[in-house]
């Protein structure tokens, strides 16, 4: 087992990361503030997990509320994250109640987000049960749920406990969801970790195919990266922003078509060779740096352009991007492989021409 830090003072805390360790119950009872836990998943996670989890929990004494929701992205929204707070209230939860993420990434955003407001913040244990959540959302603090127009337009940071990390679980876990959560993997080598992006493109097919070694190998490099950015920058007034790659045109694509029709991850790899062909188109890459990039997402079987949507509705749905400032897009563009700033340098004309040039609309 391995164990990495999120360095934030007092409310610093351990990401656990091993094959098998969700068996062990030791290291969560450990951050229980008291026996009364409540363990937040979906249909689809709970016939897979939760019942021998919950077991577990019991066996060690722990009263264990089971809230479970339904799967998929269109629910991350106000109804469903009101059913946290009716099953918390039935079950006379307490301030000291902790809530237990157990699933990807909707999970992991929407429990969190309770945890944020129960009673002005419970204690939170993430348990990421997706490879996306394994190597990003479970780490960092930021909760949230969609409003139709926006991704996480409302939301909180609320950093958890602990981070559980079990890379057996990914055993059941779909192929494209798995290929999703190598997006974000992605991301890491291509802002900040060229070395690691380096090993990515020599350990793809390796990652495809679920071998346990590669797998704990990228989460926790991931997970190292995200949480020295987090470290430095918990509620991203700089540095934060840089892992937002791509998400700026993804989080478009994903309001546009509607949530749930394409996959976060997917939407981010079609966004990130937007951002990548408008690095290129400001004369940060060259044409051999755009065909690394595709190179890698291709062989992930990730998208490498979007959907077509015309520029004009994905401009209007980046307006609502949390990095808007004074009403300007600022974007995450690449300097050069492995290395990402925020920018406000692109013309519209020229977020346009790479929109188009990464679209069906092109
Ligand atoms: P998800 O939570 O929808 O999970 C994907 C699918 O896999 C779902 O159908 C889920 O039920 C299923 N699943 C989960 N674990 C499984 C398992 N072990 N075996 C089989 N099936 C399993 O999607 P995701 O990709 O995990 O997360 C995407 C969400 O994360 C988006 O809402 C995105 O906005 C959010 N996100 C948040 C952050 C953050 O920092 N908070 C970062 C990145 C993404
Ligand atoms: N996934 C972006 C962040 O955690 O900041």
């Amino acid at each position: 087992m391995e164990v990495l830090t999120v360095e934030l003072g007092a409310r610093s805390y351990p990401i656990h990361i091993g094959s098998g360790i969700l068996q062990s119950m030791d290291v969560l009872l450990a951050h229980f503030a008291q026996p009364k836990v409540a363990v937040v998943t979906n249909e689809t996670v709970a016939p897979l997990l939760l019942k021998a989890f919950a077991r577990r929990l019991r066996e060690k004494g722990c009263q264990v509320v089971e809230i479970v929701l339904p799967d998929g992205e269109q629910f991350k929204d106000w109804q469903t994250l009101n059913r946290i707070f009716d099953a918390l209230i039935e079950h006379s939860c307490e301030r000291k109640t902790t809530l237990v993420a157990l699933g990807g990434g909707v999970v992991g955003d929407m429990a969190g987000f309770a945890a944020a407001c129960f009673q002005r913040g419970a204690p939170l244990i993430q348990i990421p049960t997706t490879l996306l959540a394994q190597v990003d959302s479970s780490v960092g603090g930021k909760t949230a749920i969609n409003h139709p127009s926006g991704k996480n337009m409302i939301g909180a940071f609320h950093q958890p406990q602990l981070v559980l990390i079990d890379p057996e679980t990914l055993r059941s876990l779909p192929d494209r969801e798995l290929r999703a959560g190598l997006a974000e993997v992605i991301k890491y080598g291509l802002i900040r970790d060229l070395p690691f992006l380096e090993w990515l493109e020599g350990n793809i097919e390796k990652l495809l195919a679920k071998e346990p070694d590669a797998l704990e190998q990228a989460i926790h490099r991931s997970c190292r990266n995200k949480a020295e950015v987090v470290a430095a920058d918990e509620r991203e007034h700089g540095e934060r922003a840089l892992l937002n790659l791509g998400h700026t045109f993804g989080h478009a694509i994903e309001a546009g078509l509607g949530y749930g029709r394409w996959l976060h991850g997917e939407a981010v790899a079609a966004g990130t060779m937007m951002a990548v062909e408008l690095s290129r188109i400001l004369g940060w890459l060259d044409a051999g740096d755009v065909a690394r990039a595709e190179a890698l997402f291709a062989r992930a079987a990730l998208p490498v352009s979007g959907p077509a949507m015309g520029a004009d509705r994905y401009l209007e749905l980046m307006q609502h991007d949390k990095k808007v400032q004074n009403g300007r897009l600022r974007l995450v563009l690449l300097r050069r492989i492995g290395q990402a700033v925020v920018s406000e340098d692109a013309s519209l004309a020229q977020i346009r021409a790479a929109i188009a040039a990464r679209s069906a609309d092109g």
